[in-house]
């Protein structure tokens, strides 16, 4: 298994290219599926877990063809399987996607549970009672199963919680239903917006996505050649903005669209880092000297819940006690006695954390036990004195694109092993 192994106390200068966002890419690629006609999607990030949905899309039936490291040509006008039940499944949570895709395009679809990190209870209630609102026979157990003769009814459909997936998964399901589609109390992120973007450009008619209620008009078929370019990674941006103040120093964070970093940018300036925001992109002035600051994590446009790890390492530093509530996720603080291993003092309650910060961080060994607590740990290693080693990094692997290679092109000591 492979470790980061870490040597403390450099900073960071210079520029960091932003890859494209995973988590549209998790929803755009199985979208794809709705196609008739060629998909071309471009600015994909080479990260496992696309690789893990390149990999099940084949296998149901559709040409994949990687046409370079970062894009990828879709061809689902074949014969497509509408049975994904498959062991890769079990490491992806936006597997529910699929259900979405083949539910609305061929009225049947059994995919294996979603899998990913695990941090408390991970319902799909909510896309259950979007597709049974469209007529389908929804059943969960080891499979996802949802059915219905074509075509899909169009509803009015009330999420009672502000669900990024659930959000998704209906919009997809949508496309190709009879009459409109009405989705209320809808999720707003970057993502939501460019899937709407991505199904528009196939011919679908999505309106609304960004805001509150999102409406989709159905239409009979998705018949079009596209080549589509998804927005850059909201989260990556993120962590590279939050390592550059963590190490200090003077890093450009590039090709990002700095509205979606608004949270983010004003939670640092808060804590006294410099951010200059340009038209595509972020400078990240720090002198390493951390203000104390409490944040609460919301659906977007709040304080995202992805970036919570990561700012809670930030703060185990800074000159005070904060307080970071999580308002999203149950169970999203489990990463925190590592950061404890490093001599970080965070007490837990519940679903918030009280951060006494230190003077400093001591290097030690710890382990990624989810994507955003692995680049956490990154994060702390960088601050910490000596030599810090992270391991079980397949995690990071899952959704950050060659992270490594890019935090060194920037003056970071680290290294990839393996145990
Ligand atoms: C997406 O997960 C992201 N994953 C997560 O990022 C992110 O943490 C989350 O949105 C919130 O922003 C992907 O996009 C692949 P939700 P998702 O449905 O869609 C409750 C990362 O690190 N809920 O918005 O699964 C749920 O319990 C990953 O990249 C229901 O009650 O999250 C939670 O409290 C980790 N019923 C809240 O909604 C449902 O049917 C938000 O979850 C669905 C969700």
């Amino acid at each position: 298994m492979d470790k980061f192994v870490i040597k403390g106390g450099n900073k960071l200068f210079g520029e960091v290219d932003i890859s494209g966002a995973k988590n549209a890419a998790v929803a755009i690629l199985p979208a794809a599926l709705l196609n008739h006609g060629i998909c071309t999607i471009e600015n994909i990030p080479d990260v496992q877990d696309i690789n893990y949905i390149l990999d099940v899309l084949g296998r149901l039936g559709a040409k994949v063809e990687r046409l370079s490291r970062n894009s990828v040509r879709i061809d689902a006008s074949g014969d497509i399987s509408t049975v994904a039940d498959f062991e890769v499944l079990n490491h992806l949570r936006a597997s529910y996607y699929i259900v979405g895709a083949l539910l609305g395009r061929f009225g049947n679809a059994e995919v294996t549970m979603p899998g990913g990190c695990n941090f408390g209870e991970r319902p799909v209630d909510l896309h259950m009672k979007g597709f049974a609102a469209m007529g389908a026979e929804v059943s969960i157990s080891s499979i996802f199963k949802a059915k219905k003769e074509l075509p899909l009814n169009g509803a009015n459909i009330y999420l009672d919680t502000v669900s990024v997936g659930a959000t998704i998964n209906i919009m997809i399901a949508a496309v190709l239903a009879e009459g409109t589609t009405i989705i209320e109390n809808v999720a707003k992120e970057p993502h939501i917006v460019d899937v709407a973007n991505f199904l528009n450009a196939m011919g679908a008619d999505v309106k609304g996505a960004g805001t509150d209620v999102i409406r989709i008009n159905g239409v009979k078929e998705l018949n079009k050649n596209i080549t589509y370019t998804l927005i850059p990674d909201q989260i990556e941006a993120g962590t590279f903005m939050i390592a550059a103040a963590a190490a200090g120093g003077n890093v450009l964070i590039k090709n990002i669209i700095p509205k979606h970093m608004e949270a983010i940018s004003a939670k640092l300036e808060e804590m006294n880092v410099t951010v200059e925001e340009h038209i595509d992109s972020i400078r990240i002035i720090s002198d390493g000297k951390i203000g104390k600051a409490n944040l609460k994590t919301l659906p977007y446009p709040g304080f995202t819940t992805d970036m919570q790890p990561i700012a809670v390492a930030l703060l185990t530093v800074a000159n005070g006690t904060s307080i970071v509530t999580e308002g999203v996720w149950e169970n999203r603080f489990q990463y925190v006695d590592e950061l404890r291993r490093l001599g970080a003092h965070i007490t837990v309650n519940g679903r918030m954390a009280v951060i006494e910060g230190v003077r400093n961080l001591c290097g030690g060994t710890v382990n990624a036990t989810d994507l955003r607590a692995g680049a956490a740990m990154v994060v702390a290693g960088l601050m910490a004195s000596g030599k810090t080693t992270v391991k079980n990094i397949k995690y990071v692997d899952r959704g950050y694109e060659h992270f490594e290679e890019k935090l060194r092109a920037i003056g970071a000591d680290i290294q990839r092993d393996s145990d």
